[in-house]
């Protein structure tokens, strides 16, 4: 009787032993959206070790670190061939990455690294193709907490793309270290349906951010729709942030920061975290904006009424209260309000201004504000 027990719980054993590595990616690694930093928007193919370094040290002395950042992330143009092995290497940009890794860990931050399921990433270098599994192990062994995984070059039906994406989900679990998986592939076939069952921990939904404001508002505002897609774990990634970078006007800015706070996205700021003007600081590290993104109940928002280049998003919020943006897409100021009846709030209500971090008033009925062009009025609103 004994044996039999025990041949059955070892039967079950096994099962449980090869079930493991393809359940789901971890969801407990995103429970709310991913912060950090990554350098491609920035730095492009000029990263290099040094560059990795600066931006971890920045990201403690700037605050940033305090504030709720976490992932340096190295993205394509770092890898170099495979050995006789097939062991992929660093090229001569980084030296050795274990002890980048190990010098980002004792910052207390987590490093991310970048590849394709092609032969080859989107800037030519070397891929992970037929060899998932060691870069899997590799990666582990550095001590890398985060992948970005870029279809780019790679082709096939979308069956492919799953497979290809499940075998790198699986790779990584494997390994047994917690590296959060990035999927981009621009949101093709509508990768927010599935991305979450081939193991994205966040996925992106478009092609290419730039530093603009025409691109990142057509981008941000396009995600409109797409809330019901993300949660806890698993998110929707409109692109990397551009605040910094100086193509956009402090309007602008505030709008991409608000925007991207209301959508849950994340937070992966793309400028040089060495050099920031106390602006950039206070538009990345305001707390009570990232509260709006990384509100636990990880709702993102939606908009809720738009007037021609006029528009009104909410987010909920975990403590019941409204995140609503009054954003004016059109070249002059003009007065936007919103409707207190199309967020759900009957009572008198408090409203606090986010980036003023103040309150404006009690208000009853609705709430109105001029909007600087291309800005916004960003607003949480309590029912008393
Ligand atoms: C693609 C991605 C970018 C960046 C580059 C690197 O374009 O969408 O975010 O990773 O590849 O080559």
């Amino acid at each position: 009787m004994k044996s039999k027990i025990f041949g059955y719980l070892f039967v079950v054993g096994c099962c449980l032993a090869l079930a493991l590595p393809f359940a789901a990616q971890d969801k407990n690694l995103a429970l709310t959206p991913p912060m950090g930093w990554n350098s491609w928007n920035h730095f492009a193919a000029r990263v290099d070790d040094k560059a990795v370094r600066a931006a971890a040290d920045a990201m403690v002395a700037s605050g940033m670190k305090d504030a709720g950042y976490v992932y340096i992330n190295i993205d394509d143009t770092w890898e170099a061939k495979r050995d006789a092995q097939g062991l992929i290497q660093p090229n001569e940009k980084f030296p050795d990455m274990k002890a980048l890794a190990d010098y980002v860990h004792s910052k207390g931050l987590k490093l991310g690294i970048y590849s394709s399921p092609a032969a080859k990433t989107c800037a030519g270098f070397e891929g992970s193709l037929g060899h998932e599994e060691q870069d899997a192990q590799t990666y582990a062994k550095w001590g890398i907490d985060y992948l970005k995984y870029d279809w780019c070059k790679s082709s096939g039906s979308l069956d492919e793309m799953k497979t290809s994406y499940t075998k790198m989900r699986d790779a990584l679990k494997r390994t047994g270290r917690p590296i959060v998986l990035s999927l981009c592939q621009y949101g093709w076939n509508k990768v927010w349906v599935w991305g979450e069952s081939v193991g994205g921990n966040l996925w992106r939904t478009t092609g290419d951010i730039t530093d603009e404001y025409r691109m990142m508002a057509e981008i941000g505002f396009n995600q409109n729709g797409l809330e019901k897609y993300a949660g806890p774990g698993h998110w929707n990634d409109p692109d990397m942030l551009e605040v910094g970078n100086g193509g956009m006007n402090d309007d602008e800015y505030r709008t991409h920061m608000s925007l991207w706070a209301i959508l849950a996205a994340p937070l992966i700021a793309g400028n040089d975290l060495s050099k920031m003007t106390p602006y950039t600081v206070e538009l990345l590290t305001n707390r009570e904006v990232l509260a709006v993104d990384q509100d636990p109940l990880g709702k993102q928002g939606s908009r809720i009424a738009q007037e021609g280049p006029f528009e009104v998003w909410m987010k909920p919020m975990a403590d019941g209260s409204k995140v609503v943006g009054l954003f004016n897409r059109q070249r002059f100021a003009e007065e936007m309000a919103v409707d207190f009846s199309q967020i759900g709030i009957t009572s008198e209500a408090i409203v606090h201004d986010l980036w003023l971090k103040n309150d404006v008033g009690t208000f009853k009925d609705k709430f109105s504000a001029f909007v600087p062009r291309h800005g916004v009025v960003f607003v949480r609103i309590k029912a008393k």
